[in-house]
């Protein structure tokens, strides 16, 4: 493989928001007397704000009409905004900067690549928007992980072929998405979880180039 770009999932990968996410989710279930706990919070990790109300709302064994789960979703995103507005450069998870310009002073491209909406917010409040050429996110695609759409963009946006492209996720979803894009995929934490990426690591502090360029595609 003839490496061009390195295509980032933001939550989980680049920053640890799983938490906030975590936390918004939880007082939302708590509010409708939906018993949600840190394993259930897995199954939404990747997935859609839309997706993730249907998962949360099956837990509580509940169906409420379009609009009241379009409420449910603005009332979980305002106190997840809340958190994320407070997020500092302290909060980049290690070697995420250090890994990305070593990659970019290589000549290779970057972009992110994540379903989230409030990705703009994000990368401004830890200070990161510069060290990608292209973002793709919940703003500019619609079809949701392991749908291939968001990396397939991304990879457009930087004008790359996606077989020239690697992808980083922590998430199920987004690790399948990356094998239906037709990229290689460094998974982001545990090899039993993660077990369709060409590799798998703790983090993104374990990566240099030279063992990227090492990775059987
Ligand atoms: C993904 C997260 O990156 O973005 C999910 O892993 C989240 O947990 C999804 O639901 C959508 O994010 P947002 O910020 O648009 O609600
Ligand atoms: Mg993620």
């Amino acid at each position: 493989m003839v490496l061009k770009g390195c295509i980032f999932d933001l939550d989980g990968v680049i920053v640890d928001t799983a938490k906030y996410h975590f936390l918004a989710w939880k007082r939302l279930a708590d509010q409708l007397h939906i018993k949600f706990t840190v394993n259930n919070n897995e199954r939404l990790k990747g997935v859609s704000r839309m997706d993730s109300i249907e998962i949360i709302l099956e837990l509580g064994n509940m169906r409420p009409d379009l609009k009241k789960k379009e409420e449910y979703a603005a009332l979980k995103n305002k106190w997840y905004v809340e958190y994320i507005t407070k997020m500092t450069p302290d909060e980049i998870l290690p070697g995420s900067t250090e890994l990305i310009n070593e990659l970019r002073r290589a000549g290779i491209k970057t972009a992110i690549g994540s379903a989230s909406k409030n990705t703009p917010l994000i990368l401004r409040r830890v200070g990161i928007e510069k060290l990608f050429d292209a973002v793709a996110d919940g703003n500019v695609v619609h079809k949701a992980k392991p749908d291939p759409e968001v990396f397939l963009a991304a990879a457009r946006m930087l004008g790359l072929k996606p077989r020239c492209c690697i992808v980083f996720e922590d998430a199920i979803a987004g690790v399948q998405a990356a094998v239906n894009a037709g990229m290689a995929c460094v998974g982001i934490g545990s090899p039993a979880i993660l077990s369709k990426a060409n590799c798998v690591v703790p983090g993104l502090k374990e990566l240099t180039l030279e063992k990227l360029l090492q990775i059987k595609i």
